[in-house]
């Protein structure tokens, strides 16, 4: 009887252990500053992306006293804007879309990431870190879309 106490609390012990190890792993990097604070998915036509009033022109537009909306078309291997800034210490929601194929959108060491499929628009609402200088976050594709998947990217700036 002893030994099995022993062996449920070691296994206890190690269960403690390894869930803290991808604790660490998957929110460990919240402490940069971006911080996602909600996601939802709409749907729309890919066809007629310029017909929608977000993607018809896509960019970063202030939608309130501190808070914006960020509209990005993503393409085979690129998003549109590639190259945006947006105010440090803002709510900013970003709505993703693809005019092909899956894609994801995905900032650089934060848990800003979202799968990006055509004919959805994946939401996501980030607060954005209070920078004293202009700090660059990569924007990345974290799906597989075809032989130029690792040149997909963005650039990010916040700007105090
Ligand atoms: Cu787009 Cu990988």
């Amino acid at each position: 009887m002893n030994i099995h106490t022993y062996e449920k609390f070691w296994l206890a012990a190690a269960m403690v252990l390894i869930v803290g190890f991808i604790a660490t792993i998957t929110y460990g990097s919240v402490g940069i500053g971006i911080a996602m604070v909600d996601d939802e998915q709409d749907t729309v036509n890919p066809d007629n992306l310029d017909e929608h009033p977000g993607f018809a022109d896509p960019g970063v537009e202030q939608v309130g006293e501190n808070e914006y909306e960020v509209h990005i078309i993503a393409v085979q291997y690129a998003y549109f804007p590639g190259d945006f800034e947006v105010p440090a210490d803002s709510e900013v929601t970003f709505h993703v879309t693809s005019e092909d194929v899956i894609h994801s959108f995905s900032v650089v060491g934060t848990n800003a990431n979202t799968m990006v499929i055509p004919g959805e628009v994946a939401s996501l609402t980030v607060e954005m870190p209070d920078v004293d200088e202009p700090t660059e976050y990569g924007i990345l594709c974290n799906e597989y879309c075809g032989p130029g998947h690792h040149d997909m990217e963005a650039l990010m700036t916040v700007v105090p």
